[in-house]
Protein backbone atom coordinates (compact mmCIF):
# COMPACT_ATOMS: atom_id res chain seq x y z
CA UNK A 1 0.00 0.00 0.00
CA UNK A 2 3.13 2.40 0.59
CA UNK A 3 4.41 1.60 -2.44
CA UNK A 4 1.48 2.45 -4.30
CA UNK A 5 0.96 5.44 -2.87
CA UNK A 6 4.14 5.97 -3.71
CA UNK A 7 4.07 5.41 -7.17
CA UNK A 8 0.66 8.11 -7.24
CA UNK A 9 2.30 10.69 -6.19
CA UNK A 10 5.22 10.59 -8.99
CA UNK A 11 2.69 10.92 -11.47
CA UNK A 12 0.87 13.32 -9.57
CA UNK A 13 3.81 15.09 -8.82
CA UNK A 14 4.93 15.18 -12.67
CA UNK A 15 1.60 17.22 -13.08
CA UNK A 16 -0.13 14.01 -15.39
CA UNK A 17 -3.40 11.78 -14.50
CA UNK A 18 -4.17 13.45 -11.11
CA UNK A 19 -8.30 13.24 -12.50
CA UNK A 20 -7.38 10.04 -13.85
CA UNK A 21 -5.59 8.32 -10.77
CA UNK A 22 -6.88 10.67 -7.74
CA UNK A 23 -10.88 8.48 -8.47
CA UNK A 24 -8.75 5.16 -7.67
CA UNK A 25 -8.53 6.68 -4.10
CA UNK A 26 -11.64 6.59 -3.55
CA UNK A 27 -12.53 2.96 -4.29
CA UNK A 28 -9.65 1.21 -2.79
CA UNK A 29 -9.12 3.32 0.31
CA UNK A 30 -10.90 5.33 2.91
CA UNK A 31 -10.93 9.12 1.69
CA UNK A 32 -8.00 11.72 3.27
CA UNK A 33 -10.20 13.92 5.30
CA UNK A 34 -9.20 17.41 7.35
CA UNK A 35 -10.21 16.15 10.66
CA UNK A 36 -9.09 12.71 10.48
CA UNK A 37 -5.34 13.24 8.61
CA UNK A 38 -4.12 16.51 8.25
CA UNK A 39 -5.23 18.25 10.97
CA UNK A 40 -3.10 16.24 13.56
CA UNK A 41 -0.73 17.21 10.96
CA UNK A 42 -1.09 20.92 10.78
CA UNK A 43 -1.37 20.94 14.90
CA UNK A 44 2.14 19.43 15.28
CA UNK A 45 4.10 20.94 12.34
CA UNK A 46 2.45 24.14 11.63
CA UNK A 47 0.43 25.57 14.55
CA UNK A 48 3.49 26.88 16.07
CA UNK A 49 3.37 29.52 13.60
CA UNK A 50 0.73 29.62 11.83
CA UNK A 51 -1.86 30.95 14.64
CA UNK A 52 -3.66 34.51 14.89
CA UNK A 53 -1.72 37.33 16.10
CA UNK A 54 0.10 37.85 19.41
CA UNK A 55 1.02 34.23 20.22
CA UNK A 56 4.15 33.03 20.80
CA UNK A 57 7.70 33.67 18.52
CA UNK A 58 7.64 37.15 20.33
CA UNK A 59 5.00 37.97 17.79
CA UNK A 60 7.28 37.51 14.77
CA UNK A 61 4.71 35.20 12.86
CA UNK A 62 3.85 33.46 9.93
CA UNK A 63 1.20 35.36 8.07
CA UNK A 64 -1.65 32.98 7.81
CA UNK A 65 -3.56 30.99 10.57
CA UNK A 66 -3.86 27.44 9.94
CA UNK A 67 -6.15 27.05 13.02
CA UNK A 68 -9.16 26.20 11.63
CA UNK A 69 -10.41 24.34 8.37
CA UNK A 70 -11.65 27.47 6.99
CA UNK A 71 -8.31 28.99 7.70
CA UNK A 72 -6.98 26.39 5.84
CA UNK A 73 -8.47 25.54 3.16
CA UNK A 74 -8.02 28.42 1.13
CA UNK A 75 -4.42 27.84 1.52
CA UNK A 76 -4.49 23.46 0.51
CA UNK A 77 -2.76 24.34 -3.15
CA UNK A 78 -0.10 26.63 -1.36
CA UNK A 79 0.21 24.10 1.32
CA UNK A 80 0.48 21.07 -1.12
CA UNK A 81 3.26 23.13 -3.26
CA UNK A 82 5.00 24.10 -0.10
CA UNK A 83 5.34 20.47 2.07
CA UNK A 84 6.55 18.56 -1.40
CA UNK A 85 9.27 20.96 -1.96
CA UNK A 86 10.00 20.26 1.29
CA UNK A 87 10.34 24.57 2.33
CA UNK A 88 7.67 23.82 4.80
CA UNK A 89 7.67 23.35 7.65
CA UNK A 90 11.26 25.42 7.14
CA UNK A 91 14.32 24.20 8.45
CA UNK A 92 17.86 24.24 6.47
CA UNK A 93 20.07 22.07 8.01
CA UNK A 94 20.95 18.89 5.71
CA UNK A 95 23.41 17.47 8.35
CA UNK A 96 23.48 16.49 11.22
CA UNK A 97 19.74 14.97 11.64
CA UNK A 98 17.99 13.73 15.00
CA UNK A 99 20.22 16.11 17.33
CA UNK A 100 18.70 19.62 17.62
CA UNK A 101 15.50 19.70 19.22
CA UNK A 102 13.45 22.28 17.06
CA UNK A 103 14.45 20.32 14.04
CA UNK A 104 11.66 20.21 11.96
CA UNK A 105 9.92 18.06 9.13
CA UNK A 106 7.61 15.83 7.52
CA UNK A 107 8.19 12.17 6.27
CA UNK A 108 7.38 11.09 3.17
CA UNK A 109 4.46 9.29 4.33
CA UNK A 110 3.20 12.50 6.15
CA UNK A 111 3.40 14.66 2.94
CA UNK A 112 1.91 11.85 0.42
CA UNK A 113 -1.22 12.36 2.78
CA UNK A 114 -0.99 16.09 2.77
CA UNK A 115 -1.30 16.25 -1.15
CA UNK A 116 -3.84 13.29 -1.38
CA UNK A 117 -5.84 15.51 0.31
CA UNK A 118 -5.56 18.12 -1.46
CA UNK A 119 -5.46 16.35 -4.81
CA UNK A 120 -9.00 14.92 -3.55
CA UNK A 121 -10.64 18.84 -2.93
CA UNK A 122 -9.45 19.10 0.43
CA UNK A 123 -12.38 17.94 2.07
CA UNK A 124 -13.01 18.45 5.72
CA UNK A 125 -14.62 15.10 6.80
CA UNK A 126 -16.12 14.56 10.06
CA UNK A 127 -15.88 16.76 12.47
CA UNK A 128 -16.09 13.75 15.26
CA UNK A 129 -12.62 12.58 13.69
CA UNK A 130 -10.82 15.78 14.98
CA UNK A 131 -7.83 15.49 17.64
CA UNK A 132 -9.04 17.83 20.39
CA UNK A 133 -7.19 20.93 19.74
CA UNK A 134 -3.92 21.55 20.37
CA UNK A 135 -3.25 23.46 24.15
CA UNK A 136 -0.53 26.52 23.93
CA UNK A 137 1.05 27.13 26.79
CA UNK A 138 0.73 30.75 25.70
CA UNK A 139 -2.78 30.46 26.39
CA UNK A 140 -2.56 30.97 29.34
CA UNK A 141 0.93 32.62 30.43
CA UNK A 142 0.05 35.92 29.04
CA UNK A 143 1.23 34.84 25.99
CA UNK A 144 4.48 33.46 26.78
CA UNK A 145 5.41 29.90 25.05
CA UNK A 146 7.82 29.28 28.01
CA UNK A 147 5.02 29.48 30.71
CA UNK A 148 4.47 32.48 33.26
CA UNK A 149 7.78 34.39 33.49
CA UNK A 150 9.14 35.68 36.59
CA UNK A 151 9.84 39.16 35.55
CA UNK A 152 9.28 41.20 32.42
CA UNK A 153 11.50 43.85 31.67
CA UNK A 154 9.61 46.00 29.18
CA UNK A 155 10.83 49.39 27.34
CA UNK A 156 9.91 51.96 29.23
CA UNK A 157 7.73 54.23 26.73
CA UNK A 158 6.69 52.83 23.57
CA UNK A 159 8.07 54.21 20.32
CA UNK A 160 6.19 54.88 17.06
CA UNK A 161 7.35 53.54 13.96
CA UNK A 162 6.68 55.98 11.66
CA UNK A 163 4.24 56.05 8.59
CA UNK A 164 7.13 56.82 6.22
CA UNK A 165 9.52 54.37 7.56
CA UNK A 166 10.29 51.07 5.11
CA UNK A 167 13.55 49.91 6.78
CA UNK A 168 14.83 50.64 10.54
CA UNK A 169 17.39 48.90 12.38
CA UNK A 170 17.09 50.62 15.80
CA UNK A 171 18.63 49.92 19.60
CA UNK A 172 16.93 51.13 22.84
CA UNK A 173 18.13 50.80 26.04
CA UNK A 174 16.90 49.81 29.97
CA UNK A 175 18.76 50.29 32.43
CA UNK A 176 17.25 47.86 35.33
CA UNK A 177 17.26 49.49 38.61
CA UNK A 178 16.72 48.53 42.48
CA UNK A 179 13.14 47.81 42.52
CA UNK A 180 13.39 45.99 38.98
CA UNK A 181 16.64 43.65 39.64
CA UNK A 182 17.31 44.11 42.98
CA UNK A 183 19.87 41.42 43.25
CA UNK A 184 22.28 39.10 40.99
CA UNK A 185 19.88 36.13 39.66
CA UNK A 186 20.51 33.21 37.77
CA UNK A 187 18.30 32.62 34.50
CA UNK A 188 17.71 29.65 32.94
CA UNK A 189 14.91 30.88 30.09
CA UNK A 190 14.31 33.97 28.53
CA UNK A 191 11.49 34.82 25.85
CA UNK A 192 10.79 37.97 23.31
CA UNK A 193 8.11 39.74 22.38
CA UNK A 194 8.39 42.60 20.04
CA UNK A 195 5.01 44.11 20.46
CA UNK A 196 4.93 45.25 16.37
CA UNK A 197 3.60 41.79 15.01
CA UNK A 198 4.14 41.68 11.85
CA UNK A 199 6.19 44.47 11.23
CA UNK A 200 9.13 43.15 13.37
CA UNK A 201 11.44 42.10 11.04
CA UNK A 202 14.09 40.37 13.92
CA UNK A 203 14.53 41.56 17.74
CA UNK A 204 18.22 40.19 19.42
CA UNK A 205 18.40 41.12 23.07
CA UNK A 206 21.71 42.12 24.62
CA UNK A 207 22.46 42.40 29.25
CA UNK A 208 25.31 44.06 29.75
CA UNK A 209 26.56 44.02 33.84
CA UNK A 210 27.01 47.41 35.16
CA UNK A 211 30.92 48.64 34.85
CA UNK A 212 31.68 51.72 36.36
CA UNK A 213 34.78 52.37 34.09
CA UNK A 214 32.54 51.49 31.22
CA UNK A 215 31.83 54.06 28.27
CA UNK A 216 27.96 54.45 28.10
CA UNK A 217 25.91 52.12 26.08
CA UNK A 218 24.90 54.63 23.54
CA UNK A 219 28.69 55.09 22.82
CA UNK A 220 29.81 51.54 22.94
CA UNK A 221 26.63 50.66 20.71
CA UNK A 222 27.22 53.69 17.67
CA UNK A 223 31.11 52.30 17.50
CA UNK A 224 30.69 48.71 17.75
CA UNK A 225 26.98 48.01 16.90
CA UNK A 226 24.32 45.65 18.62
CA UNK A 227 27.53 43.62 19.74
CA UNK A 228 28.89 46.42 21.95
CA UNK A 229 25.90 46.13 24.43
CA UNK A 230 27.46 43.12 26.14
CA UNK A 231 26.15 39.14 25.88
CA UNK A 232 23.77 38.61 23.51
CA UNK A 233 20.56 36.87 25.01
CA UNK A 234 19.39 36.14 21.64
CA UNK A 235 17.74 36.75 18.33
CA UNK A 236 14.81 35.92 17.06
CA UNK A 237 13.13 36.25 13.40
CA UNK A 238 10.43 34.04 11.76
CA UNK A 239 10.79 31.11 13.42
CA UNK A 240 12.65 31.08 16.43
CA UNK A 241 10.92 29.62 19.19
CA UNK A 242 12.44 30.26 23.00
CA UNK A 243 14.20 27.70 24.73
CA UNK A 244 14.86 26.93 28.38
CA UNK A 245 18.42 25.70 29.34
CA UNK A 246 18.70 22.06 30.76
CA UNK A 247 18.81 21.80 34.46
CA UNK A 248 21.90 22.60 36.49
CA UNK A 249 22.54 26.05 33.45
CA UNK A 250 22.19 29.14 33.81
CA UNK A 251 22.50 33.06 32.61
CA UNK A 252 24.02 35.30 35.27
CA UNK A 253 21.78 38.78 35.01
CA UNK A 254 23.78 41.18 37.49
CA UNK A 255 21.89 43.81 39.38
CA UNK A 256 22.05 47.03 37.77
CA UNK A 257 22.72 45.81 34.45
CA UNK A 258 21.56 47.63 31.17
CA UNK A 259 19.39 45.50 28.95
CA UNK A 260 19.37 46.37 24.86
CA UNK A 261 16.44 46.41 22.54
CA UNK A 262 17.98 45.93 18.88
CA UNK A 263 15.53 45.84 16.52
CA UNK A 264 14.86 45.78 13.23
CA UNK A 265 11.83 46.75 11.37
CA UNK A 266 10.38 46.46 7.97
CA UNK A 267 7.27 47.62 6.64
CA UNK A 268 5.33 49.40 3.47
CA UNK A 269 6.10 52.88 4.08
CA UNK A 270 2.38 55.02 3.48
CA UNK A 271 -0.16 57.01 5.40
CA UNK A 272 -1.49 55.46 8.59
CA UNK A 273 1.05 52.99 8.00
CA UNK A 274 2.76 53.61 11.60
CA UNK A 275 2.59 51.15 14.88
CA UNK A 276 3.80 51.49 17.74
CA UNK A 277 5.98 49.12 19.66
CA UNK A 278 7.30 48.71 23.15
CA UNK A 279 9.44 45.38 23.37
CA UNK A 280 9.31 43.18 26.19
CA UNK A 281 12.09 40.52 27.63
CA UNK A 282 10.89 38.13 30.14
CA UNK A 283 13.04 36.10 32.12
CA UNK A 284 12.71 32.76 34.69
CA UNK A 285 14.90 32.04 37.24
CA UNK A 286 16.81 28.97 37.73
CA UNK A 287 16.25 28.11 42.20
CA UNK A 288 18.27 25.21 41.47
CA UNK A 289 22.12 25.52 42.07
CA UNK A 290 23.50 26.12 38.54
CA UNK A 291 27.12 24.36 37.40
CA UNK A 292 27.05 25.49 34.07
CA UNK A 293 27.39 29.27 33.00
CA UNK A 294 26.32 29.70 29.82
CA UNK A 295 27.66 32.38 26.89
CA UNK A 296 26.22 33.05 23.67
CA UNK A 297 29.42 34.33 22.03
CA UNK A 298 30.47 34.63 17.94
CA UNK A 299 33.29 33.20 16.36
CA UNK A 300 33.27 36.14 13.78
CA UNK A 301 35.59 37.66 10.79
CA UNK A 302 35.18 40.84 10.27
CA UNK A 303 38.04 42.00 8.02
CA UNK A 304 37.09 40.49 4.41
CA UNK A 305 36.15 42.14 1.15
CA UNK A 306 34.03 40.30 -1.14
CA UNK A 307 34.75 40.46 -4.42
CA UNK A 308 32.91 41.85 -6.86
CA UNK A 309 30.70 39.76 -9.38
CA UNK A 310 31.98 36.78 -7.67
CA UNK A 311 29.65 33.73 -7.14
CA UNK A 312 30.98 31.50 -4.58
CA UNK A 313 33.66 32.99 -2.36
CA UNK A 314 34.32 31.38 1.32
CA UNK A 315 34.85 33.16 4.69
CA UNK A 316 36.07 31.68 7.20
CA UNK A 317 37.43 31.71 11.18
CA UNK A 318 37.99 29.26 13.81
CA UNK A 319 38.72 29.41 17.54
CA UNK A 320 40.44 26.61 20.08
CA UNK A 321 38.42 25.56 22.88
CA UNK A 322 40.73 26.59 26.22
CA UNK A 323 38.22 24.75 28.12
CA UNK A 324 35.79 21.60 27.82
CA UNK A 325 33.23 23.31 26.16
CA UNK A 326 29.28 22.13 26.78
CA UNK A 327 27.62 23.73 23.62
CA UNK A 328 23.74 24.16 23.05
CA UNK A 329 23.07 26.24 19.96
CA UNK A 330 24.51 27.30 16.43
CA UNK A 331 23.06 30.12 15.09
CA UNK A 332 24.91 31.10 11.46
CA UNK A 333 24.37 34.82 10.84
CA UNK A 334 25.06 36.20 7.13
CA UNK A 335 23.34 38.35 5.29
CA UNK A 336 21.48 38.73 1.65
CA UNK A 337 24.87 37.13 -0.45
CA UNK A 338 25.31 34.39 1.90
CA UNK A 339 24.38 31.07 0.31
CA UNK A 340 25.83 28.06 2.67
CA UNK A 341 27.05 27.91 5.73
CA UNK A 342 29.21 25.21 7.91
CA UNK A 343 30.52 24.42 11.31
CA UNK A 344 33.40 21.57 11.84
CA UNK A 345 35.23 20.28 15.12
CA UNK A 346 38.24 19.18 14.90
CA UNK A 347 39.01 17.50 17.73
CA UNK A 348 42.73 17.04 19.47
CA UNK A 349 42.78 13.92 18.39
CA UNK A 350 42.69 15.28 14.49
CA UNK A 351 39.04 13.74 14.08
CA UNK A 352 36.56 15.75 12.20
CA UNK A 353 32.69 16.25 12.60
CA UNK A 354 30.33 18.05 11.10
CA UNK A 355 28.94 19.91 13.51
CA UNK A 356 26.29 21.98 11.37
CA UNK A 357 25.47 21.75 7.71
CA UNK A 358 23.40 24.57 6.28
CA UNK A 359 23.61 24.30 2.40
CA UNK A 360 21.03 26.66 1.49
CA UNK A 361 21.37 29.52 3.48
CA UNK A 362 18.41 32.00 3.27
CA UNK A 363 18.72 34.93 5.71
CA UNK A 364 15.11 35.53 5.72
CA UNK A 365 15.21 32.58 8.31
CA UNK A 366 17.83 33.57 11.00
CA UNK A 367 17.29 29.92 12.37
CA UNK A 368 18.51 29.32 15.86
CA UNK A 369 19.64 25.41 16.05
CA UNK A 370 19.71 23.95 19.67
CA UNK A 371 20.81 20.68 21.21
CA UNK A 372 18.21 18.32 22.29
CA UNK A 373 21.40 17.34 24.81
CA UNK A 374 24.13 20.05 24.93
CA UNK A 375 27.35 18.94 23.04
CA UNK A 376 30.92 18.41 24.85
CA UNK A 377 33.77 19.52 22.79
CA UNK A 378 36.77 18.83 25.09
CA UNK A 379 39.78 21.74 25.22
CA UNK A 380 42.07 21.69 22.58
CA UNK A 381 38.98 21.49 20.13
CA UNK A 382 38.83 23.77 17.13
CA UNK A 383 35.84 24.79 15.55
CA UNK A 384 36.03 25.65 11.51
CA UNK A 385 33.13 28.09 10.28
CA UNK A 386 32.96 28.98 6.84
CA UNK A 387 30.10 30.84 4.60
CA UNK A 388 29.99 30.60 1.25
CA UNK A 389 28.47 34.21 -0.51
CA UNK A 390 27.19 34.70 -4.02
CA UNK A 391 28.01 38.10 -5.18
CA UNK A 392 27.01 37.20 -8.58
CA UNK A 393 25.01 39.48 -11.23
CA UNK A 394 22.41 36.68 -10.98
CA UNK A 395 22.08 37.13 -7.47
CA UNK A 396 22.11 40.63 -7.35
CA UNK A 397 19.17 40.97 -9.44
CA UNK A 398 17.14 38.62 -6.99
CA UNK A 399 17.78 40.05 -4.10
CA UNK A 400 18.29 43.95 -5.39
CA UNK A 401 21.80 44.52 -4.45
CA UNK A 402 24.77 45.89 -6.61
CA UNK A 403 27.43 42.86 -7.29
CA UNK A 404 30.07 45.03 -8.91
CA UNK A 405 30.83 46.63 -5.78
CA UNK A 406 33.10 44.38 -2.35
CA UNK A 407 30.84 44.45 0.26
CA UNK A 408 32.21 44.33 3.53
CA UNK A 409 31.44 43.70 7.39
CA UNK A 410 28.68 45.81 8.32
CA UNK A 411 25.13 46.22 9.99
CA UNK A 412 23.27 47.55 7.09
CA UNK A 413 21.32 45.10 5.16
CA UNK A 414 23.58 45.44 2.22
CA UNK A 415 26.59 45.01 3.72
CA UNK A 416 27.88 41.60 5.00
CA UNK A 417 28.43 39.61 7.84
CA UNK A 418 30.16 36.61 8.71
CA UNK A 419 29.08 35.42 12.19
CA UNK A 420 29.26 32.26 13.52
CA UNK A 421 27.46 32.53 16.96
CA UNK A 422 27.73 29.86 19.63
CA UNK A 423 25.98 29.79 22.95
CA UNK A 424 27.97 27.09 25.25
CA UNK A 425 28.46 26.62 28.65
CA UNK A 426 31.61 25.74 30.87
CA UNK A 427 31.72 24.70 34.09
CA UNK A 428 31.85 27.34 37.02
CA UNK A 429 34.20 27.86 39.81
CA UNK A 430 33.18 26.07 42.66
CA UNK A 431 32.41 29.97 44.61
CA UNK A 432 30.39 31.26 41.52
CA UNK A 433 27.96 28.39 41.80
CA UNK A 434 25.42 29.56 44.36
CA UNK A 435 21.56 29.13 43.57
CA UNK A 436 19.66 32.30 43.08
CA UNK A 437 17.44 30.83 46.40
CA UNK A 438 20.51 31.20 48.62
CA UNK A 439 21.92 35.08 47.42
C1 LIG B 1 8.75 28.11 12.07
C2 LIG B 1 7.52 28.71 11.68
C3 LIG B 1 6.69 28.01 10.62
C4 LIG B 1 6.29 26.70 10.62
C5 LIG B 1 6.57 25.63 11.65
C6 LIG B 1 5.50 26.55 9.43
N1 LIG B 1 5.44 27.72 8.75
FE1 LIG B 1 4.50 28.06 6.97
N2 LIG B 1 5.15 29.96 6.97
C7 LIG B 1 5.88 30.56 7.95
C8 LIG B 1 6.15 31.94 7.58
C9 LIG B 1 6.91 32.93 8.43
C10 LIG B 1 5.56 32.14 6.32
C11 LIG B 1 5.60 33.41 5.48
C12 LIG B 1 6.93 33.63 4.85
C13 LIG B 1 7.21 32.72 3.73
O1 LIG B 1 6.30 32.37 2.96
O2 LIG B 1 8.37 32.33 3.57
C14 LIG B 1 4.94 30.88 5.96
C15 LIG B 1 4.25 30.68 4.79
C16 LIG B 1 3.54 29.53 4.50
C17 LIG B 1 2.69 29.36 3.35
C18 LIG B 1 2.37 30.43 2.34
C19 LIG B 1 3.16 30.29 1.11
C20 LIG B 1 2.67 31.27 0.08
O3 LIG B 1 2.35 30.79 -1.00
O4 LIG B 1 2.61 32.46 0.38
C21 LIG B 1 2.17 28.11 3.40
C22 LIG B 1 1.22 27.48 2.42
C23 LIG B 1 2.71 27.49 4.58
N3 LIG B 1 3.54 28.38 5.23
C24 LIG B 1 2.43 26.21 4.98
C25 LIG B 1 2.95 25.61 6.13
C26 LIG B 1 2.64 24.27 6.52
C27 LIG B 1 1.70 23.33 5.79
C28 LIG B 1 3.35 24.03 7.65
C29 LIG B 1 3.39 22.75 8.46
C30 LIG B 1 3.58 21.54 7.73
C31 LIG B 1 4.07 25.22 7.97
N4 LIG B 1 3.81 26.15 7.02
C32 LIG B 1 4.91 25.35 9.06
C33 LIG B 1 6.31 29.97 9.12
C34 LIG B 1 6.14 28.64 9.44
Amino acid sequence: MRIQARAVVVVLAAGLLSVIVAPSYAANEEAVTYYKDVLPLIQDNCQTCHQPEGLNLGGVIAPMSFMSYDETRPWARAIARKVEAHEMPPWFASEPTGVFSNERGLTDAEIDTIVRWVDAGAPAGNKADAPAPRQFVEATSGGWSLGTPDFVFQLDEPYFIDDDVYDLNISFFKELTEAELPDDVWVRGWEFKTGAGNVAHHMCGFVRAPAKDDKPIEEAAAEDGAAGTGQLLTCIAEGAEAVMLPDGYGLQLEAGSTITYNMHFHKRPGPDTGVYTQPEIAFFVEHRPVKYKVINDSIGNTGFEIPPNHGNYRIGMSRTLEKDTYVLTYWPHAHMRAKASRYTAIYPDGREELLLDVPQYDQGWQETYKYKEPKLLPKGTRIDISFWYDNSPENAARYDFRSDESPGHGPRTDDEMSLGFIGYAVEIEPEEATSSDQQ
